[in-house]
């Protein structure tokens, strides 16, 4: 599901390039969306409906096997197309003929159908394929990280690519079936709803079924494959709630790990206040096993959390920024990834929202810290415009909430209010771009404020508060 700019360009060069209006010649869909920073994620030509993802797991030797069949639409006449894939393709067929495929680059799977694909034309791609995943690089390293038990497909914003074959880019959405067969006694958790209890497949092997039935992006759809211990709830509102904790976290931390993971509901009904409904079926978080993952993800309703953040007690706050991140970078998704100040700042922000509301500091206790303390080396990252190697710098995530606090400051509570759910209103299920939140911002406040995220987001020195004060005048 994709309302990129970029198609939109496409078509025009289209037609700008052809004297008369018959249509062009079939052509390759392409490498890529037109993302500034990665040229080359994501596929032009296409546009996907739907997933589904059907594998078999082999802990003990990381070995994958499976098919994908992807539901999507030709959105210009193709000769061929790209899918972002790197394990080993078996076969693909379209619209059940068997099609010609090539790997092609860092982690191109270039396939050619039989037939060529005319613009507006349903599309069914199968691909069948196997491999293991941990030998596998791209974009200079391997995202797929095996665990003494199993394995975790989390990552941002490369995954996908160690585990099915996708158009690899947040601007096209589409909706997952994923299901995957594991020896029995073996757990596996993806997102949203459980459409069926596991079942029992030949003697030994147990698969297990996950469906998100709202639009998620490729990097938000994960798996964790292992020995977990998976609690199941029901909030107020009727949502399933599963949350699954590694069996290895050691007692110490397994104890922190739940007090913060199992109080999602609590958490999610407070930002649900202050940034409108929930936007998933389902919630829920995964704590991984020690010392695997080294990060935490917002996965599309059940973030994924390092056991890392639990080792010295609970922490309510990682549970605060990955939830918001289901509004902000899930239901709302960054159309280029240069954006990723939409995500990291506004989830920042909610951190520090849930610390004046727990008593532990004001926003302006927070932004005045920040703003003395940072060093100048934080100041030379424009958040707005950070880089792609500095996707995940301090200043995207802590620039980026002290823009919203100075927005906030400037164009008032009930206007900031209003801006933070009518941007997710108006754009969740989809992808929207920082140019899209300043128009919305001015719209709401009434005010010009193109200087003032100018200093703000893309200016690579720090922003003086006495100016920032006049231009709200
Ligand atoms: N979006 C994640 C967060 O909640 C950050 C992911 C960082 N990824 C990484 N490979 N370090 O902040
Ligand atoms: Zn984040």
């Amino acid at each position: 599901m994709r309302r990129l700019l970029v198609a939109a360009g496409v078509t025009a060069l289209a037609l700008a390039g052809t004297a008369a209006p018959a249509a062009a010649a079939p052509a390759p869909g392409g490498a890529g969306l037109g993302d500034r920073y990665f040229p080359d994620y994501g596929n032009g030509g296409y546009d996907v409906s739907h997933y589904d993802i059907r594998l078999r797991y082999y802990p003990g030797e990381d070995r994958l096997t499976g098919t994908t069949t992807i539901l999507a639409t030709a959105t210009s006449d193709l000769s061929s197309f790209d899918l972002d894939f790197i394990l080993d393709t078996e076969s693909v067929l379209v619209n059940n003929r068997p099609a010609g495929f090539a790997r092609q680059g860092d982690h191109e799977l270039v396939v050619t159908p039989s037939r060529t694909l005319s613009e507006g034309q349903a599309m069914t791609i199968v691909v069948q394929y196997s491999g293991v995943p941990s030998t596998k690089v791209a974009a200079g390293y391997t995202a797929w990280i095996r665990t003494p038990d199993g394995a975790l497909a989390v990552g941002e914003p490369e995954e996908a690519w160690w585990w099915f074959p996708s158009n690899d880019h947040p601007s096209d959405k589409a909706t997952f079936d994923v299901s995957v067969a594991v020896p029995d006694g073996v757990e596996v958790i993806s997102n949203g709803v459980q459409p069926r209890n596991p079942t029992q497949e030949l003697l030994g092997w147990t698969r297990w079924y996950w469906r998100s039935a709202q639009p998620q992006a490729t990097y938000l759809a994960s798996l964790a494959i292992g020995q977990y211990d998976i609690t199941r709830d029901v909030t107020p509102d009727g949502i399933p709630v599963i949350n699954a904790y590694s069996t290895s976290l050691p007692p110490a931390y397994d104890a922190a790990a739940r007090a913060s993971v199992e109080r999602t509901a609590e958490i999610v009904a407070w930002e649900s206040s202050v940034f409108g409904p929930w936007p998933f079926e389902a919630q829920g978080g995964v704590v991984a096993p020690p010392d695997t993952l080294g990060f935490a993800l917002e996965n599309q309703t059940r973030p994924n959390y390092s056991a890392a953040f639990f080792r010295a007690g609970a922490n309510p706050y990682v549970i605060v920024h990955e939830n918001a991140h289901q509004w902000f970078g899930d239901a709302v998704s960054v159309g280029q990834w240069r954006d990723i100040w939409l995500n990291e700042g506004f989830s920042s922000y909610a951190e520090w929202l849930w610390s004046e509301k727990q008593g532990e500091g004001t926003t302006d206790e927070i932004f005045d810290y920040l703003y003395a303390a940072e060093p100048a080396q934080f100041w030379t990252v424009p958040p707005g415009d950070p880089g792609a190697p500095r996707l995940f710098n301090g200043a995207v995530y802590d620039r980026g909430a002290m823009t919203l606090h100075r927005l906030r400051k400037l164009i008032g509570d009930d206007d900031f209010f209003t801006l933070l759910r009518t941007w997710v209103k108006r754009h969740r299920y989809d992808d929207a771009t920082t140019a899209r939140f300043i128009a919305l911002a001015e719209n709401i406040s009434g005010r010009s404020l193109d200087d003032f995220f100018q200093t703000w987001l893309y200016t690579p020195a720090k922003p003086a508060l006495a100016a920032a004060a006049r231009s709200a005048a």
